[in-house]
């Protein structure tokens, strides 16, 4: 299995973005497992009554790394699963849990300085990093910010992208807009990712050898 941590420092779009991206990754043929590692349980809620192609498991707790792996059912073990953190602000353990197994780290983050400033005050470098001796390989896991709710036209995509990656942070090319289809993504709403921005990011997540 191949774990991919959607994380961020609070609420920036995680849910939604791991609803899309499971999808995004089984339209492609993938072998998906959504995992809910919040609390709030707003991801598993999303799929009840079977309105994903894939299952999304509970899992908020802070023995992710230890119960997870115990559990891929059968001919998952070549699949992707998608995990929803709860903000890492006020879900350390779980977060620090879910980061210990992670194979890529998603940083989830809205094009705003503000946004910027609750990441390096958590800080989420150190979080990342923190957690590399307790790793099979004793390195933090490979990392990426998901710049996501974008307003069209802001200036500021570019100033934040660029300051990032000054600062050593990988970036996507991708970027999710703020707009009204991603916003609906509710509880039992039907989700195709052919066509959208997360087809994309796929290809990119492909294209940079990121996914096995
Ligand atoms: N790309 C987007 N465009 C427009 N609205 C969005 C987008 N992504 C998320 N939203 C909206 O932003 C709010 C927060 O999104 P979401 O619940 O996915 O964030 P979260 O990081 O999971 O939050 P939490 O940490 O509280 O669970 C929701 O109202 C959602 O509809
Ligand atoms: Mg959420």
């Amino acid at each position: 299995m191949f774990y991919i941590a959607n994380v961020s420092p609070r609420s920036t779009g995680k849910t939604t973005n791991s609803a899309w991206m499971g999808h995004a990754l089984h339209e492609r043929g993938r072998r998906v497992i959504g995992y809910d590692a919040d609390d709030s349980r707003q991801f598993s809620r999303w799929q009840a009554a079977g309105a994903y192609p894939f299952v999304v498991q509970q899992a908020a707790t802070a023995a992710f790394h230890m119960n997870v792996p115990q559990m891929v059912p059968a001919g998952f073990e070549d699949g992707v699963g998608v995990v929803d953190v709860g903000h890492l602000e006020d879900h350390q353990a779980v977060g620090a849990s879910v980061l210990r197994l992670a194979d890529l780290a998603i940083v989830n983050l809205p094009p705003s300085m503000n946004d910027v400033e609750r990441m390096e005050e958590l800080p989420l470098r150190e979080f990342i990093e923190n957690v590399a001796p307790l790793r099979l390989d004793s390195k933090a896991p490979v990392t990426w910010v998901l710049l996501c709710k974008a307003p069209n036209g802001v200036s500021e995509i570019k100033q934040v992208r660029e300051y990032l990656e000054d600062e050593g942070y990988n970036v996507f090319t991708t970027v999710i807009p703020a707009v009204v289809k991603y916003m609906r993504t509710h509880e039992g709403s039907e989700i195709l990712a052919k066509g959208s921005v997360f087809d994309e990011l796929v290809t990119e997540m492909e294209e940079r050898a990121l996914l096995p």
